[in-house]
């Protein structure tokens, strides 16, 4: 039998390339050798999109993202959060063994609260029980198909790790594995991309590359990528230089060989670089880019294929909610 692998993927919209390499490409990536389970959060979405139309369209938009990207719906579960009531079963039954303090110390919890200390409003302003308890439903969403490893970017680890304990506190209850327990794999190849101005790629800094960008658009961002203001004729340090860092993660080996050495000889100009990394980024976006444009303009048939992924993931979901209903006393 194969291990499971299972990640969620919240809906914000215009995925940008610190998306695709710390996230998607790994994740299809492992879906080769493990049994994958992959679905779109749309309810922890929820507690940030509160406009319909744009909720709708973030869902569609990531489930294409991610089918562009190469998810293959044959050999990838591949649904909504929302269409497995189970999972939303299994994370009020989790509640009861998650300890308050907690969720008082998840990160994005804490950063909300100081956040309003600083400002000097009442520290819980805006704070919603669905951001409160997100780690709950995440534990939920991975608890309920038994799975064995979660990729995920840096960001999660707390909450993989509160996912470890919510499952290790009803194995302990029962004295019985009610759950296994997963671990995260934290993709550590690519870590935290930069941006175009060599900030953390984030949408907050709008420095980022969106995946999905039009060609000319595209082109226009990577002009844009920060420099220093070395002349033509200087030789360069490539591992110092920005627009080395994202060739690495789209040229092959040799290319990469091949534009380090030029840099270092001098007599390349950071315009005729910038020029030769589009030319790399464009060789691995556009096709994406097609993929994503055709099946966009069929979201009918893109909510078939997530109902039928849904369809699949049912039972399963509903065995573990069963197990732990017994164990539980709940029949
Ligand atoms: N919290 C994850 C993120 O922001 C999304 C997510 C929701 C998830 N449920 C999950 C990831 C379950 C892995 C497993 O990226």
């Amino acid at each position: 039998m194969k291990k499971i692998s299972l990640t969620g993927i919240q809906a914000t919209g215009d995925p940008h390339i610190g998306n695709y390499f710390g996230a998607i490409k790994p994740a299809i990536e492992l879906a080769k050798t493990y049994d994958a389970r992959y679905f779109i959060a749309d309810y922890h979405s929820l507690n940030k999109i509160k406009d319909a139309k744009q909720l709708s369209a973030n869902i569609r938009e990531v489930a294409a993202c991610w089918l562009a990207a190469g998810l293959d719906p044959h050999n990838t579960l591949f649904y909504r959060q929302s269409s497995i009531p189970e999972v939303f079963e299994l994370s009020t039954m989790l509640m009861a063994f998650t300890a308050k303090g907690l969720m008082n110390r998840a990160h994005a919890y804490k950063a909300a609260v100081q956040a309003n200390n600083e400002k000097g409003s009442d520290p819980d302003a805006g704070v919603n029980m669905g951001l409160y308890t997100y780690p709950i439903l995440m534990a939920a969403d991975i608890l309920i198909f038994d799975s064995d490893v979660v990729p995920v970017g840096k960001d999660q680890t707390q909450h993989i790790e509160i996912m470890q304990d919510i499952a290790q506190a009803v194995n302990a209850n029962y004295k019985q594995q009610v759950f296994k327990i997963p671990e995260g794999v934290i993709s550590a190849e690519v870590g935290e991309i930069p941006g175009l101005d060599g900030r953390k790629m984030s949408k907050s800094y709008g420095n980022g590359i969106p995946i999905f960008s039009p060609e000319k658009e595209l082109r226009k961002l990577i002009m844009r990528i920060v420099t220093n203001s070395q002349g033509v004729d200087e030789p360069k340090d490539p591992d110092t230089c920005l627009i080395f860092t994202f060739y690495k993660l789209f040229a092959t080996k040799e290319e990469q060989a091949a534009l380090a050495s030029r840099l270092r000889a001098g007599g390349m100009g950071w315009g005729e670089a910038k020029e030769e990394l589009f030319r790399v980024v464009n060789r691995e976006l556009s096709p994406m880019r097609e993929k994503f444009n055709t099946l966009m303009a069929d979201p009918a048939g893109l909510d078939k294929l997530l109902a039928q992924g849904a369809e699949e993931a049912r039972p399963i979901a509903s065995a573990v909610i069963k197990r732990f209903r017994r164990a539980a006393g709940i029949e």
